[in-house]
Order: structure tokens, then C-alpha cells, then sequence
């Protein structure tokens, strides 16, 4: 266990987002901004092109809303993603929406048995739940005008298929929640292009190069000038990822990487959790799978000129990761399981510095 800083209690009373209640519950429950200093990060730092303070984030999954995205904004994260959000309404996956799982080391396994502490890896099960756009909206715009320069506000979207859809319908769902999202005064939009938890066709985009690159196009029509970021699983097949690269990079400023990874879950009654289904697997156990893909599309960026940012996420915990991402190519990193169980983490690594070799 490398990240150190925290007991291995999610609700040690480090963590404000409490696992044993459900996703509504914790949407009601946001924490109140706090008023520590914040030590300040040297250099000059850019979000696909817009000047931040820091290259620091949090992912799309701890801000439920916009008060869980103001209280992490005073913690020292300047790169603040809204929890997904469709063009409707969507309801939770029942509890447990974080399972912490039992791992001992090396790669990461098809199945994972359930444990009964968290040790800094869970299965993320919320079904990529959303709000009406209309309330969204509001709550975005309502945040965004509480936001502090040198901060930015990135909207997560996801479009929600239905049947018989086209892959144009899709996109234009996406791009539908993206004008949303910009017209609510958001700084940029992340479009979720996989998400582990969900089986149809809008979770497993990155797989598919060709139809990556339709969604991206039209999400690109959609917001002429503002950034656009993508958020890919993991691909491990060089030439699928080549593909994408190439395929996405002239709609996209930059790609996401790692959403996490898919695997199955088993009780301690030998029965399989979430009825069977795959579930995102978060948090260190995820860090080298990470580590080694922001590498290979780094090689690629690199080697074929291809214009297009990295943000890293995905099992990082500490200043040395920052570090390393950054040696990756990475313009940012986000955190999300780490963020969540000791909040502090920004202020911790901006107090120690990651300053990189490139
Ligand atoms: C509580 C929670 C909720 C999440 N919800 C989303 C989501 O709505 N959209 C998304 O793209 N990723 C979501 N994720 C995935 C994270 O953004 C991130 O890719 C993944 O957790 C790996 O990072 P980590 O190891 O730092 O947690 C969620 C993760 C967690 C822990």
C-alpha cells in the first residue's frame, strides 16, 4: 500500500463520502468548503489551453454536484469534473456503489473477491446516474459562478442510447448534453466514451475507433471553441490504439486515461456481486495499468505527430505519480479514490511538489 496517507478506513473520518450510505444520500450530504491555506504550485500550468493553477484534479465521480465540487475546489484541486451527466434523468444502481476489494499485488484479475476493509481499491457501481437537465444546469451554472479564477469547471456527459438508435443519434445525444453543459458556463466538456459499469454501446465507444471518431466529430461541431476531452478505458492493443489516437485527435483536445477496469466481484458465499455483471475496478490497483497505457499513447503521439493532450487518472495517490504522469506526457491528472478517501491529498502533494523531468 504506497499511498500511506490515509488509515484504510473509508469512513475513518478522512473520507466526507460515506460508503455505507447510498449515492442520494451522499448527493445530499456534501461537505461545507473549508478554509485551509493552500500552499501555491510554481510554474505555469495550461488545461487544454486554458491557464489553471495547478495540474491537479479530480475526476468524474466524487462531485456529485456542485457543492461537492466547491469543497473539493478549497482542498487545492483546480481541475474540478462534474460527475457524468445525461439529457435525462437516471437513477443509482442499488448499494453497494463502492465495494472495496481484496488485492495483493501484480495484474489485475477477471475476478476479485470482495474485502471487508478498504485498502485503497473498490468496484464503483452507480450506473452513471443523473439528475434532469434542467436541474443540472442550474446547479452547474450556479457553481461555475463561485469559481475562482485559475479554476476549471469540467462537465462529464454521457449520452443514453435507446433502441434501435443509430451511431448518429448517439452523437447527437452527446452533443445535445455538451451545448447543455456550455451553455450553462461550464470552462470545458469531458465526454465519457467508457464507462465499466454499463454494457451498451455508449460504454464501450473507446473499443470502437470508428464510431469514437463519429461522436467526436459531431461533439467538436458542437462546441467549435471550447475544450473537448475524451474519457477512454483501457486499450493494452497498440494498434486499436493507434486507431483511436489518430481517429479522435483532430475533434479532441485531449484523452482521459484510465476509467476503470472491468472485472467481476465474489462475495464471501462464493456468489458473484452485482448479479454477475462486471464492475469498474478503482483506485491502486489500477495505478501500473495506467502507467504503462499513458506510456504507450504517449509513444504514439510522439512518434506520429499526432495533436492531442494526456490527462492521467486512474490509481494515482501521491506526488510521485503526479511526477510520473507528467514524465508521460500528461498535461494533468485527476484523482478519484484516492481524493475520496483523504480529501487533503491536494494540499498534501502541493505541500511536497512533483516537479517533473520533461
Ligand atoms: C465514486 C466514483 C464514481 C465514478 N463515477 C464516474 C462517472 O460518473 N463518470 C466517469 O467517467 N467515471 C467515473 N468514475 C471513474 C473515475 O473517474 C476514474 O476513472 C476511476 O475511478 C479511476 O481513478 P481512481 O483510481 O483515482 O479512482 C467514478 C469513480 C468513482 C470512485
Amino acid at each position: 500500500m504506497a499511498w500511506g496517507s490515509f488509515n484504510g478506513d473509508v469512513n475513518s473520518g478522512f473520507a466526507k463520502y460515506d460508503i455505507t450510505q447510498d449515492y442520494a444520500w451522499n448527493y445530499e450530504h456534501a461537505p461545507e468548503p473549508v478554509g485551509d491555506v493552500v500552499p501555491v504550485v510554481g510554474g505555469e500550468w495550461l488545461y487544454c489551453g486554458v491557464p489553471v493553477d495547478s495540474p491537479l484534479g479530480i475526476a468524474a465521480g466524487p462531485l456529485l454536484n456542485g457543492k461537492w465540487l466547491l469543497y473539493y475546489a478549497s482542498l487545492g484541486f483546480d481541475v474540478l469534473t462534474y460527475k457524468t451527466v445525461r439529457s435525462c434523468e437516471r437513477s443509482s444502481y442499488k448499494m453497494p456503489n463502492l465495494q472495496p476489494i481484496a488485492w495483493e499485488g501484480g495484474v489485475v484479475p477477471a475476478e476479485l473477491s470482495v474485502a471487508s476493509v478498504m485498502n485503497g481499491s473498490w468496484a464503483v457501481s452507480f450506473g452513471m446516474p443523473s439528475k434532469p437537465p434542467s436541474f443540472w444546469r442550474d446547479d452547474v451554472a450556479a457553481t461555475r459562478s463561485r469559481l475562482a479564477k485559475g479554476k476549471f469547471l469540467c462537465v462529464s456527459v454521457v449520452a443514453t442510447a435507446q433502441d434501435g438508435w443509430s451511431i448518429d443519434d448517439l452523437a447527437a445525444d452527446y452533443a445535445q448534453c455538451a451545448r447543455w453543459a456550455v451553455e450553462s458556463g461550464a470552462d470545458g466538456v469531458e465526454a465519457n466514451f467508457s464507462c465499466p459499469n454499463v454494457s451498451s454501446v455508449d460504454g464501450q465507444l473507446f473499443l470502437n475507433p470508428t464510431d469514437a471518431g463519429i461522436v467526436a466529430a459531431e461533439l467538436r461541431e458542437a462546441l467549435p471553441n471550447t475544450p473537448l476531452l475524451l474519457k477512454v478505458g483501457n486499450i493494452n492493443n497498440r494498434e486499436t490504439a493507434h486507431a483511436l489516437v489518430e481517429v479522435v485527435a483532430p475533434s479532441a483536445d485531449a484523452l482521459v486515461m484510465v476509467n476503470g477496469l472491468s472485472a467481476k466481484v465474489r462475495q464471501r458465499n462464493a456468489e458473484l456481486l452485482f448479479e454477475g455483471q462486471c464492475r469498474g475496478i478503482a483506485g491502486e490497483i489500477i495505478r501500473e495499468t495506467t502507467l504503462e497505457q499513458l506510456a504507450l499513447y504517449d509513444g504514439l503521439i510522439r512518434e506520429f505527430g499526432i495533436d492531442v493532450r494526456l490527462v492521467g487518472v486512474g490509481g494515482l495517490g501521491q506526488a510521485a505519480d503526479v511526477r510520473a504522469c507528467l514524465d508521460r506526457g500528461c498535461e494533468a491528472v485527476q484523482f478519484a479514490t484516492a481524493a475520496m478517501l483523504n480529501p487533503g491529498l491536494g494540499l498534501a502533494i502541493r505541500r511536497e511538489g512533483f516537479s517533473s523531468g520533461r
